[in-house]
C-alpha cells in the first residue's frame, strides 16, 4: 500500500484551507496529523477517503488517481480499501451492533456464514463479545467507538483514517480506545492516519505531521 498526496489544495470559494500539501504513507504505517483547529485536518482526511472534492494536487493509492475517479467508482474504491472512524462515532441507531459492524462486507456483498464469523471475531477483537444484540443506545461511549473500530476494521482495509477518535471520550476511556485502535490496526498490517490532539497518542506514531495553512511540515 502505497498513498501519495502531492502539492494538494483545498478552497471554499476564493479561501485557500490548506495547499501545497504533499506527503506519503507506507503500507503499516502510523501517521498522526496535528494542527491548530480550523487548519483543515478533517478536510485533509476527508479527501484522503475521497470523501471531499479539492482544488489542486493529487491523491494517489497503489497507482490509482482517486481525484480521476467519477464518484461511483470513488465510492467503490474507499469501501474496498479505506476504513475510516469518527469523532462523534457514527454509529446507525437503528441497527444493532453486529449489523453496524456487518456494513461495509454487505456492501461489497459479502453476507453468509464468512461474515457472519469474521462480525464475530472483529467485535471480540475490541472487546464486545456478547454485545452484538444490543443497540447503540444501550452502549458507552468507549463502547460505541470500539463499534465504530471494529466496522472500521472489518473489511480489512489496507488504510485507517481516524479524525480525533478520542476527542469525546474521558481520558481513561481514550487511553483504553486508542490502545485497541493501535493493536487491531497493527494486527490487520493497515496503515493509520490520525488526526488528534493528543500528545500521548501522537508520540505513539511513526512520523507526525504538522498541518499548516501552507503544507506539512
Ligand atoms: N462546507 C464548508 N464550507 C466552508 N468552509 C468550510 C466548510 N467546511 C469546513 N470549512 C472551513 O474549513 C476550515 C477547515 O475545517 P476543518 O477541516 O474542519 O478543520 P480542523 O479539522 O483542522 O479543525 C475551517 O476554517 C472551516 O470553517
Ligand atoms: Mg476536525
Amino acid at each position: 500500500m502505497r498513498l501519495q498526496i502531492t502539492d494538494l489544495c483545498k478552497r471554499y470559494g476564493e479561501v485557500p484551507v490548506f495547499e501545497h500539501v504533499t506527503f506519503d504513507v507506507a503500507g503499516g504505517e502510523f501517521v498522526a496529523i496535528v494542527g491548530e483547529s480550523g487548519v483543515g485536518k478533517s478536510t485533509l482526511l476527508n479527501c484522503m477517503a475521497g470523501l471531499d472534492r479539492w482544488d489542486a494536487g493529487r491523491v494517489m493509492h497503489d497507482g490509482t488517481d482517486i481525484g480521476a475517479l467519477d464518484a461511483e467508482a470513488r465510492a467503490l474504491w474507499r469501501r474496498r480499501h479505506v476504513g475510516f472512524v469518527f469523532q462523534a462515532f457514527h454509529v446507525l441507531p437503528h441497527l444493532d451492533v453486529s449489523q453496524n459492524v456487518a456494513l461495509p462486507l454487505m456492501l461489497l456483498g459479502e453476507r453468509g456464514a464468512a461474515a457472519g464469523e469474521r462480525v464475530a471475531r472483529m467485535l471480540d477483537a475490541v472487546g464486545l463479545s456478547g454485545l452484538g444484540d444490543r443497540l447503540p443506545q444501550q452502549l458507552s461511549g468507549g463502547q460505541l467507538q470500539r463499534v465504530a473500530i471494529a466496522r472500521a476494521l472489518v473489511h480489512r482495509p489496507s488504510l485507517l483514517l481516524a479524525d480525533e477518535p478520542t476527542g469525546n471520550l474521558d481520558p481513561a476511556t481514550a487511553t483504553r480506545v486508542l490502545e485497541v485502535l493501535l493493536a487491531q490496526t497493527r494486527e490487520q498490517g493497515a496503515a493509520l492516519v490520525l488526526v488528534t490532539h493528543s500528545e500521548a497518542a501522537a508520540a505513539r506514531a511513526d512520523r507526525v505531521l504538522h498541518l499548516t495553512a501552507d503544507g506539512v511540515r
